[in-house]
């Protein structure tokens, strides 16, 4: 096997997946190189040209992670695995029968007037959490805590037809711990990942964590797919066949699919955590954002106005708004700065070419989505927030250097449902406030716990228009 050496780094770096060492691995030491991070042992992958070639190269059934701790969470409490972590010809089966129903388009409209209803009430719920304890009256504090309760009361409707009720005033206990646990899990799978085996002996408390964090959610969504195939049930008694509801939520594709009840829990929850925090984390960086470029806000608004027409509190056809550029531009930009995943990974089933490299089958190969998307060479000025960049001012970028939902045949599965939230909840967000930053504060940074999150609270002053 002829085989360039890579570059080794002298000090290993703190973690793969954290932002900053990223961009400081590729000044260091060029687009690829080999380094260990516990007993993880990962190529790094920095330049768009390279991330082309690599996932260009994929076969059939593309593997994330050879050694995921939450496959093992299934193995060991003998659970099925959802599309996140299934491989082979399960997860083959599994994407086929969601794609349809997910990814495309039509599909994601369809569910276009279920998250329409989420969306008032998030309006609602912005307008009720405003002026709570101190700073200007309509300073909303913690907004990535309210959009968790948005993503989750969204995908739960996509999901199960039936509304959660976390956008309530009384926020519903088992809702709050299922967010606590989604955020929690990212964090332990850090931890159990760098950890060798032996050293789980010694200290267990990461990998505990992380099963009970995961036992929670696997048992908040049984608990709710029962109760709503109960509801299905009673409403069914007695009726003949072609009278009886049939409901427009996925679960019920999926037990239309035969799949088998615990094949279905599986995916419900491994979705369920999926849909909280990428949407909630985009938006409340968009909103960030917006608010420290007003005259960004501003075009944007009109944008949506004018396509809304007069009386402007209407809530337009998802379609109306996927045609909107600069809305389309925005949320491209965000997700260039923010990528929730910042770092994704793959584990080629053959040799592979990349570069002067050839990469050995099995090996762990690390893709610096951030890096890319923050270079110079790709993007002028890359720490700023220039939605125009994606509305043809200046050159195009590499098709790969910013890639936010992943590519191929393992690309994200809820893309055209994230974008259809985002749009929709942007919409109606800037049609009704205007959104100011907190008066003094210092500008916030990202940090990975697995996906990017903001460093602290962003708190956000949302006036009435
Ligand atoms: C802004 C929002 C989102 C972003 C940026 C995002 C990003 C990603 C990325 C980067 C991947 C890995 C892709 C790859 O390996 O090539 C992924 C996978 C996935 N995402 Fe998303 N995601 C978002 C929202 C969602 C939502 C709302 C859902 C739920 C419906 C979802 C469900 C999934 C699933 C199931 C996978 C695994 C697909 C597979 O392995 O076949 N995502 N996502």
């Amino acid at each position: 096997l002829a085989q360039a050496k890579l570059r080794v780094p002298g000090q290993v770096p703190k973690c793969p997946l954290r932002p900053f060492s990223q961009v400081q691995g590729a000044a260091s030491f060029g687009p690829v190189w080999l380094a260990s991070f516990g007993r993880v042992r990962t190529v790094y992958v920095a330049a768009p040209t390279l991330v082309e070639q690599l996932l260009r190269q994929e076969g059939p059934r593309p593997e994330r992670c050879s050694f995921s701790p939450w496959a093992e969470h299934r193995r060991r409490r003998q659970r099925a695995c959802g599309l996140l972590t299934a491989e082979g010809e399960e997860w083959q089966r599994l994407r086929s029968l969601l794609a349809p129903l997910l990814l495309r388009p039509q599909a994601a409209a369809g569910y276009a007037a279920t998250l329409d209803n989420v969306v008032r009430d998030l309006v609602r719920r912005l307008r009720r959490q405003r002026g709570r304890g101190t700073g200007p009256p309509a300073l909303v504090r913690d907004v990535a805590g309210e959009f968790y309760k948005f993503g989750l009361e969204s995908i739960a409707a996509v999901l199960l037809g039936s509304r959660l009720g976390c956008l309530e005033a009384e926020v519903p206990p088992d809702t709050e711990t299922f967010i606590r646990a989604v955020g929690s899990v990212f964090v332990s799978t850090l931890l159990t990942m760098a950890m060798p085996n032996w050293l789980h002996r010694l200290v267990p408390g990461p990998w505990v964590r992380l099963c009970r964090d995961w036992d929670q959610m696997f048992a908040f969504a049984q608990q709710h797919v029962e109760r709503r195939e109960a509801e299905v049930a009673m409403r069914n008694r007695g009726k003949p066949e072609k009278e009886m509801e049939s409901g427009v939520h996925l679960t019920y594709f999926l037990f239309r699919e035969q799949l088998t009840a615990q094949s279905i829990l599986g995916n419900v929850t491994e979705l369920l955590l999926a849909g909280v925090d990428t949407v909630s984390n985009t938006l409340s960086w968009t909103l960030y954002e917006l608010s420290r470029h007003p005259e960004v806000q501003t075009a944007l608004y009109s944008e949506i106005t004018a396509a809304l027409g007069p009386g402007s509190c209407v809530h337009p056809p998802a379609s109306a708004l996927s045609q909107l550029p600069l809305l389309k531009a925005v949320v491209k930009e965000v997700l260039r700065l923010y990528p929730v995943v910042p770092g994704n990974s793959r584990v080629p089933d053959k040799d592979i070419h990349v570069g002067d490299y050839i990469i050995p089958q099995n090996t762990l190969v690390t893709l610096c989505h951030y890096a890319t998307s923050r270079d110079p060479a790709q993007f002028p000025e890359p720490n700023s927030f220039r939605p125009a960049r994606w509305l043809g001012e200046g050159p195009a970028p590499h098709p790969f250097a910013s890639l936010p939902f992943g590519f191929g045949k393992r690309s994200c599965m809820g893309r055209r449902l994230a974008e259809l939230e985002l749009q929709m909840a942007l919409a109606q967000i800037l049609t009704h406030f205007e959104v100011q930053p907190e008066p003094g504060a210092a500008p916030i940074r990202p940090m990975t716990r697995t996906v990017l999150v903001p460093e602290r609270s962003i708190n956000l002053q949302f006036v009435d228009r």
